[in-house]
Formats: C-alpha cells, sequence, structure tokens
C-alpha cells in the first residue's frame, strides 16, 4: 500500500517528513528507526534538531540503525556516513551514542560484518520506522538494479551511476568508494512503516516507476509496492518532471 503525499518543494517535503518521524516518535519514545543519508534528508533532519532545541522532541530512548555505509572506509573520512549522521543529526540531539548504529565501514571482514549488522536489527525485531531515499536508478539503500537482489545486510559494489551521482562530495570520482556495506531488500521490507522522500526532476525517472502496478529488480524501489505501509513524500519536480 503506498500512500503518496506530493508537496509543492523540497523545504515542504522536509516539513511533511519531520512532522511524520516526529509523530511516530512521540507515539512511541523508544522507536527502532531506520534512518538514511544523502542530500535528501538533510533538510528534515534540521528540523528535527530544531524540534529538540523547542523541548518539542526527545531523542532520549530512540534507536537509529542507518541503511548503509560505504566499505572499506574510515570513521574519520569527511564522507563516511557515520560522520554524516554526527555532523547533520546525532551531534545536535539528546540521542546517547550507544543507541545509534551503522555498519563498520572499518571491519576487517566486510562480509561478517554485514551478517553481525543483519543479526543486531533481527534481534530487535527490525525497525518500527525505516526513512529512504531514492537513487536516481531506483536503488533503495546501497540495493543496485540487479538481476538478483539479495535479501539480507551484504557488501555490494556500486553502480557507475551511483559512483557518478555520489562523485559530487568527493574530490573526483576516483576518490569515491567502489563498494558498500547494505541492508538488504528484506531488511527493508521487515520495517513496519516506511518513509521514502524524493525531491528534484533527477529523481522522476524513478518516482515514475513507483506508480504503476509492476515490480522489477531491474528498479530495486519497485519492491516497496509489495509492503503494507509505504508513505511517500516527494515534490512536484520529483512526482510530475
Ligand atoms: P540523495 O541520494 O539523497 O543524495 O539524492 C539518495 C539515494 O541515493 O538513495
Amino acid at each position: 500500500m503506498m500512500n503518496w503525499i506530493v508537496v509543492n518543494d523540497e523545504k515542504e517535503m522536509a516539513k511533511a517528513g519531520a512532522d511524520f518521524l516526529l509523530s511516530r516518535i512521540i507515539n512511541k519514545p523508544e522507536l527502532l528507526l531506520g534512518l538514511a543519508t544523502g542530500s535528501t534528508p538533510v533538510g528534515m533532519y534540521r528540523l528535527m534538531i530544531e524540534a529538540y532545541r523547542k523541548g518539542e522532541a526527545d531523542f532520549s530512548r530512540v534507536r537509529t540503525y542507518n541503511l548503509d555505509e560505504y566499505y572499506p572506509i574510515l570513521k574519520s573520512d569527511v564522507n563516511s556516513y557515520v560522520r554524516f549522521m554526527r555532523k547533520n543529526l546525532f551531534d545536535h540531539i539528546n540521542i546517547p551514542r550507544e543507541n545509534t548504529h551503522l555498519p563498520n565501514g572499518e571491519a576487517k571482514d566486510g562480509e561478517a560484518e554485514a551478517k553481525a549488522y543483519e543479526a543486531m536489527i533481527a534481534e530487535v525485531g527490525y525497525m518500527d520506522v525505516q526513512l529512504l531515499g531514492i537513487g536516481q536508478n531506483g536503488h533503495i539503500g546501497f540495493n543496485e538494479p540487479d538481476d538478483k537482489l539479495c535479501v539480507n545486510t551484504h557488501v555490494t559494489a556500486l553502480t557507475e551511476n551511483t559512483v557518478a551521482a555520489n562523485a559530487r562530495f568527493f574530490d573526483s570520482p576516483d576518490c569515491v568508494p567502489k563498494h558498500a556495506l547494505t541492508m538488504g531488500i528484506g531488511t527493508i521490507m521487515k520495517a513496519k512503516e516506511i518513509l521514502l522522500l524524493a525531491n528534484g526532476k533527477n529523481k522522476h525517472a524513478a518516482i515514475e516507476a513507483l506508480k504503476d502496478d509492476t515490480v522489477t529488480t531491474a528498479i530495486p524501489a519497485t519492491l516497496l509496492k509489495l509492503h503494507p505501509n509505504v508513505t511517500i513524500v516527494c515534490d512536484k519536480a520529483a512526482f510530475e518532471g
């Protein structure tokens, strides 16, 4: 079941996304919250920080589990997702550091790290709410278009399209890590509720593919049509192209 919320612009998307997540945290202060990185959620994270500063939000019991991390990457690297999360959210709210989780980009054995990350999420019973962005190629997390998709957390190679899309954050495309640790499609689909955010014309093709009644591993986000409770908040540019 896909619930569509189409808003005017990025600012309204951030507001609708923040209202959505904050309402879930108010209803369940110990929420298990799957988080995402990228440009899309930054404005929403800013509003969540603002809500905390105004005394309208309490993150002290929330537990977060991020979708993915580059692999390998040092935690101290300016482009690591753990640094991104600290800078854009965790350092500015009252969530205990030990309540925040990301796959460890410094792990010696990536496959073992992927297994351990999945086991940790299975142990808590999977996410109450999973936040997602969407790639221009329809990826969710780093589940890239392919003939087969992985169910559980795994190490994956990034597609050229994704390396190119993420190169804007790095000195050159050569510096973008070519692999990542990511929750699998099954890890994501086991969340009770999913919130997908998208803005901008460059997301239109991926968003368009979510409108009909078909699924394909060539556009991984279409698998979300099989989930009972997905809310898509997107701006007009992403919805209409
Ligand atoms: P973006 O990335 O928010 O930087 O556009 C989204 C994604 O690739 O999932």
